[in-house]
């Protein structure tokens, strides 16, 4: 298992935690650097798969500094419910939540995707962006998304993919392992953060590998969209 501190003690969950409460104040900056700004148009790629379903009730787990969040409130739904396990995290979703004046239609949670704290065929739909890599048990996480969502209920992930043609495959390869956590490490001040990017992006499952863990945990996969030469993807799944 990919942990971010190879010279810590604790469980990944306890780590990610960490990692993400300490790099919080630095995360939007890095992603949007690091992405060069694409990471947002993924996210719209995102609410794209949600905007005709009309879903009243949407769930966005490991929401983060609630980008998605926020661009889910735009296509209004009654309420979106954006989780995270990092306070941090959360506490500059609050601010920007505020900012835009979307707090009585964003209600943050702090808690855990591998238990969450709401009942079953709850929501209507449910979105994860770069969110799945991190949980620690994959399937855990995919099956308590599984149990709150509504019967035929449709869940959108977004995750790093790894682009698998010649030459764009050994260009993020050397882009991922090499520029990335250079530059990663010195904005954030966290170097394992950075290291450990790389490290879970490049081992874990994505394209049908990944449909498959949708479909143990009971999802039926629909679509599988490859962003940007494949360097994210976004997968669309619905409760069976
Ligand atoms: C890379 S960030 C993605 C944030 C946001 N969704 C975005 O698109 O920018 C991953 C987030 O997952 C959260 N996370 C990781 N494991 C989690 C878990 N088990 N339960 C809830 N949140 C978790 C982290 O705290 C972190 O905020």
């Amino acid at each position: 298992m990919v942990k971010p501190y190879k010279n810590l003690e604790g469980s990944k969950k306890e780590q990610v935690r960490t990692m993400f409460n300490r790099i919080a104040p630095r995360y939007d900056l890095l992603n949007h650097l690091l992405s060069f700004g694409i990471d947002n148009i993924w996210r719209k790629n995102v609410v794209k798969q949600l905007r005709e379903l009309k879903a009243p009730l949407i769930l966005d787990v490991a929401t983060g500094t609630g980008d998605l969040a926020i661009q889910i409130a735009k296509i209004d739904p009654i309420a979106v419910y954006a989780l995270d396990l990092s306070e941090e995290m959360l506490a500059i979703a609050r601010e920007k939540i505020e900012k835009r004046r979307l707090h009585t239609t964003i209600q943050l949670k702090h808690g855990d995707s591998e238990e969450l704290p709401f009942g079953n065929n709850f929501f209507d739909a449910a979105t994860v962006a770069f969110g799945v890599r991190n949980f620690e048990n994959l399937q855990k996480g995919l099956s308590e998304i599984h149990r709150v969502l509504r019967q035929d209920g449709r869940l959108v992930v977004l995750e790093f993919s790894r682009p698998k043609k010649f030459p764009l495959k050994q260009l993020y390869h050397f882009y991922i392992t090499r520029i990335l956590p250079w530059w990663g490490g010195i904005i954030s001040h966290d170097k394992d953060a950075y290291s450990y990017l790389p490290e879970s992006a490049l081992q874990f499952p994505d394209g049908k590998d990944f449909t498959k863990e949708l479909q143990k945990a009971g999802f039926e996969s629909q679509k599988i969209l490859p962003q940007t030469f494949g360097v994210a993807t976004i997968y669309v799944a619905i409760k069976k």
